[in-house]
């Protein structure tokens, strides 16, 4: 059985591990945590230790505290830890970006960030200024490469051009059991130009795995290689020669589990298998019968005004999609009755895909069933099919899926 190898992109002199480190939640989502810090920290030098030594952070995770554990956790091994940054939306700008950076470096207490990448794209801003902000930072040593986080196939490709002659070979996307998107044409893009994926969000943030009968799979599989569920999905997604997973653990014990993927491969009719039993179910929803519910935008007419002052706005967004930029398909979960829906993930892209196409359009979405659904017939899978970029992508293709809703 042989071993899950390294990733190299040997003309920039780097070798990867198959395996990186999330720390999404660590130090806090979106809000400062400081409850758990010694526990984070250990975790992420077991992780180190370990050969887990690619560490994804982001500017915005924890407001900041995630890069400061990430510069603790890292402070007397900085030369073997591959650091991955990230600058929000809003500070796109040219100034913005350089001041996020050097905001990022204090907290994570280096010199250096060796790979900068804006986390989503903001269509409000020509992508020539934050370029130009990229390359300022490469040119002072305090990025080394730059990536594209949460870049459609069609911005990656423009965005590429435009950072050109700095390349462009590592990129982020969400990628697991639910989301497949990346295999539409991202993955055969990368392999074309010896680009890796940092797949992102490989245990659903947590979920691990869809709620249906699906999971005898896994289960049965885990049994037969000696294995954790979580171990199984980690090698399916490895088998991805350009993929690089970067799941997020918080404890010593599930960076060890990471860890021990790098130590065995799936045959190959067990990918097979877990790839036919996954395969995508992208279902065009009318956005009529989806139930939008917490926080952000929860009505068209405060998404189309955009009281909370997003940058990039819903509409900027809904902009962006016409010119055929939907990224991926949101999330929902299908309730009891037939036609209902609650959206579950995507809350900005769903009402920047109403904005763009109305309120009597179709969405895609992957569906996935309430628990008192589970165990019933799949009744989207009927409607399931399509490709979410060439379906975005060609206008008048989706007009002809358009219906009209009372
Ligand atoms: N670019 C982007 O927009 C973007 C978006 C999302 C994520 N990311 C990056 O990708 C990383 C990973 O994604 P994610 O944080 O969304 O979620 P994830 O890796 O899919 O899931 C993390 C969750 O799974 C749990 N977990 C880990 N190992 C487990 C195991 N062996 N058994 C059971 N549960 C286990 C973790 O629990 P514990 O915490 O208790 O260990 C945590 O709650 C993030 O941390 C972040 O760095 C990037």
């Amino acid at each position: 059985m042989t071993n899950i190898l390294p990733r190299q992109l040997d003309d920039l002199g780097l070798t990867l591990p198959p395996i990186g480190q999330g720390t999404m939640g660590i130090g806090g989502y979106y809000e400062k945590d400081c409850t758990r810090d010694a526990e984070w920290i250990a975790g992420l030098r077991r992780g180190i230790d370990l050969g887990l030594t690619l560490i994804d952070t982001a500017e915005v995770y924890g407001a900041g505290h995630s890069e400061e554990l990430v510069g603790r956790a890292i402070k007397e091994v900085r030369d073997e830890v591959f650091l991955v940054g990230k600058f929000s939306a809003e500070h796109s700008r040219v100034s913005q970006v350089i001041a996020a950076a050097e905001r990022s470096l204090r907290r994570l207490g280096t010199d250096r960030i060796d790979l900068y990448q804006p986390h989503w794209p903001n269509p409000s801003v020509p992508f020539e200024e934050t370029a130009e902000a990229l390359e300022i930072l490469v040119q002072s040593g305090k990025v080394r490469f730059v990536g594209l986080s949460n870049f459609s196939f069609h911005e990656v490709q423009k965005a590429t051009a435009i950072l050109n002659p700095m390349p462009v070979r590592l990129v982020q996307q969400e990628y697991n059991l639910i989301d497949r998107t990346i295999e539409e044409q991202l993955l055969t893009h990368c392999e074309a130009t010896q680009t890796i994926i940092l797949a992102y969000s490989p245990f659903l943030q947590g979920k691990m795995v869809p709620g249906d009968a699906r999971k005898t799979i896994l289960d049965d599989l885990a049994k037969k290689y000696e294995r954790t569920v979580a171990q199984i999905i980690l090698a399916w997604l490895l088998r991805e020669e350009r993929v690089v997973v970067i799941p997020k653990g918080s404890t010593g014990t599930h960076v060890e589990e990471f860890a021990a993927v790098k130590d065995f491969c799936l045959a190959p009719e067990d990918i097979h298998r877990i790839s036919g039993a996954y395969s995508p179910r992208i279902s065009w929803i009318p956005v009529s019968q989806i139930s939008v519910r917490g926080g952000g935008y929860t009505t068209y007419e405060e998404a189309l005004t955009n009281p909370l002052g997003f940058d990039p706005s819903p509409l900027d967004l809904a902009q962006s999609i016409l010119m055929g930029n939907m990224l991926k398909p949101v999330k929902v979960t299908q309730e009891l009755a037939e036609d209902a829906y609650t959206l579950t993930e995507g809350k900005i892209r769903f009402w920047a895909w109403v904005l763009a196409y109305e309120r009597r359009s179709l969405i895609p979405a992957f569906v996935e069933k309430c628990p008192e659904r589970q165990g019933q017939n799949f009744e989207s899978e009927a409607q399931a099919g399509g490709s979410i970029q060439q379906s975005a992508m060609n206008h008048s293709a989706w007009m002809r899926k358009k219906v009209v809703c009372a």
